[in-house]
């Protein structure tokens, strides 16, 4: 599996910064092969974070995610998932490391710029939740 998932989340688009994070993504050998600028509706967004459903933080998480267009992204290139999670930094901007995205964009644990898939079982199953097969160029 060289294919991961990404999403460029609220705070970013707001800010006008998705090209700059394209650029760390693309200056790290990941190609962006599909992305689309999106409102996210409440059940979609709900239903990509099904698995935080009982966390104490889930509706601000889904309010935060429809508050504004954010950019679905399939990234591809050597060892995709755990490259992009060591470009993106921690969760919690705070503990991320220095030239990560989060380290350099993210405001907060919430409002932390980007989400990538943790596994690739789970970035097969993103990618399919956002994109169809013929939107994607295969060669
Ligand atoms: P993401 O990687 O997309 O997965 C779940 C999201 O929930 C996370 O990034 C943050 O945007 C958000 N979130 C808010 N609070 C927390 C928290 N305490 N721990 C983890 N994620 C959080």
């Amino acid at each position: 599996m060289r294919r991961t998932f990404s999403i460029i989340k609220p705070d970013a688009t707001k800010r006008n910064i998705t090209g700059s994070i394209n650029k760390i993504i693309e200056d790290n050998n990941l190609v962006i092969i599909a992305q689309k600028r999106i409102k996210l509706s409440q059940e979609k967004a709900e239903g990509f974070y099904a698995i935080h459903k009982e966390k104490p933080f889930f509706r601000d998480l889904i309010e935060y995610m429809t508050s504004g267009p954010v950019v679905v992204q399939v990234l591809e290139g050597d060892n995709a998932v755990e490259k992009y999670r060591n470009i993106m930094g921690a969760t919690n901007p705070e503990n991320a490391e220095n030239g990560t995205i989060r380290k350099l964009h993210a405001l907060n644990i919430q409002e932390n710029s980007v989400h990538g898939s943790d596994s690739n079982e789970n970035a097969k199953i993103e990618i399919n939740y956002f994109f169809n097969d013929d939107e994607i160029f295969n060669n």
